[in-house]
């Protein structure tokens, strides 16, 4: 296959979704939209992807591998493409695949589909109820499109005919098409615009060839609503279950999964679970519902919740178990760790076989800095202990009830530290000899 370039809009207002955030930031399992496009563009192994961007994405793409030009103000897609292949003559003349930055589910085997096509460009079809906000591409007898029509641009017969085929904005240029066609589009249009769409007739009316596609909605579902991330949420959070169901997973329809969601075969993920983004879990480990985890891991036979926070930085060793409303951050659990009731278990690092009573807490904060706990192998936190971070309570030692450990604690001892019980004899005759009665 001819080496080709990718480009990928990613400018632009997003102003439909009436959100501060810029309209490809917004999340969709757990990654942003443009993260979706970025990992399909990387899987193609293109010559290079250059990224049109706004300013209010800079920060986002701040390091990336790829080539990243500012489009401020944008004018439009047709002027995006033309500022990614400015001052850049040999991508000018390469082939390229256009993607959109709010198309996220987008699958490589289509897009393969598209750039095997042939003609002099390629572009991407699909079908949808009316009345919808598409561009309409108009074919001719042999089945090659001719020309595209925003739909602000449509005359009133025009946007009541149900037949047109819908442009997805996926699209695939020929060598050479690109330097020879942009420089001839203009804005003329109801939106002022300089539009990518406007290449087909410019092609056709050279009497080349544009080749339509057509593929399913759900996979070309461009996002310009909060709407329609709704939708392409639960688009995409049903291929994810059917994949992992397809992988033996055992996992219903309420769970929420991250697109990186690793789950091994037999993992038993049980209803309203969440994963955010991070998460791998282990042979024969059960999440029980109503947990949430993010960028942890879990191990071999272990078990979670229900009602548990995994925050990041977390590992739950094998056969752990982590009970009801138990939080752990940045927290290695060895193996057979017990955590069953309330805890918060911070900035940790839990040896083997150790067990945690109810209510205990790991004060890593002292409100300037984070500070580390550490408990080695096999050791007791009696429930409702509080550790003083930074803290070391060594192997097989037993902590009483109710203690502050601020202190390192030796080797197989016993530590505690609340008040010795006192007892005052016949307390409640005396007590109601002394209260008058009212
Ligand atoms: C576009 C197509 C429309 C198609 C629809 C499919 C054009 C003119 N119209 O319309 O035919 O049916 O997609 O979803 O292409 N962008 C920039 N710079 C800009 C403008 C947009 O980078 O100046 C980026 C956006 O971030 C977005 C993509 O290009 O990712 C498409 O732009 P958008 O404004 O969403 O176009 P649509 O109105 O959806
Ligand atoms: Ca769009």
């Amino acid at each position: 296959m001819i080496p080709y370039h990718i480009i990928i809009l990613a400018a632009g207002k997003g102003t439909r979704m009436r959100s501060p955030l810029p309209k490809v930031l917004h999340p969709l399992a757990g990654f942003p939209l443009i993260w979706h496009v970025l990992r399909l563009a990387e899987s193609l192994n293109p010559m290079r992807i250059t990224c049109v961007i706004s300013p209010d994405l800079q920060d986002f793409f701040s390091g990336s591998p790829h080539r990243i030009i500012l489009q401020d103000p944008p004018k439009g897609t047709g002027h995006a493409v033309e500022k990614a292949l400015e001052n850049a003559p040999d991508l000018a003349q390469a082939p390229t695949l256009v993607l959109y930055g709010d198309t996220p589910l987008l699958t490589a085997s289509t897009v393969q589909a598209l750039l095997d096509l042939g003609g002099d460009m390629g572009l991407l079809t699909f079908r949808a109820p009316l009345p919808n906000p598409y561009g309409r591409v108009l074919c001719k007898d042999d089945g090659h499109a001719a020309r595209i029509i925003e739909s602000s641009d449509l005359s009133p017969e025009q946007k009541q005919n149900p037949d047109f085929p819908l442009n997805a904005g996926i699209m695939a240029f020929q060598a050479g098409i690109l330097p020879n066609i942009l420089p001839r589009l203009r804005p003329h249009n109801q939106q002022g615009e300089v539009y990518l769409t406007d290449t087909v007739a410019f092609i056709d009316g050279d009497g080349g060839c544009v080749r339509p596609l057509s593929v399913a909605a759900e996979e070309v579902l461009g996002i310009n609503t909060q709407q329609e991330l709704q939708t392409a949420e639960t688009v995409i959070q049903a291929h994810l279950l059917k994949q992992h169901q397809d992988a033996g997973v055992i996992a219903g329809s309420s769970v929420v999964f991250s697109a990186d969601t690793v789950l091994a075969s037999g993992t038993q993920v049980h209803p309203y679970v969440v994963f955010g983004p991070n998460v791998r879990v282990d042979e024969g480990a059960i999440i029980h519902s109503f947990s949430h985890l993010a960028g942890c891991a879990i191990e071999r036979g272990a078990t979670v919740g229900p009602f548990a926070r995994l925050r990041p930085g977390t590992i739950v060793g094998e056969a752990s178990h982590i009970g009801n409303f138990v939080e752990l951050k940045a927290a290695t659990l060895g193996k057979g760790v017990k955590a069953g009731h309330l805890s918060y278990l911070g900035d940790a690092t839990i040896g083997d076989d150790c067990n945690i009573g109810a209510g205990t807490i790991t004060c890593n904060y002292d409100g300037t800095h984070k500070h580390k706990t550490t408990l080695e192998s096999g050791v007791f936190v009696g429930s409702h202990s509080a550790l003083v971070a930074p803290v070391t309570v060594h192997q097989g030692a037993y902590l009483g009830a109710g203690s502050v450990i601020t202190k390192d604690v030796p080797k197989d001892t016993l530590a505690i530290t609340r008040p010795a019980l006192t007892t005052v004899p016949r307390w409640s005759q005396r007590r109601k000899k002394d209260t008058p009665s009212s």
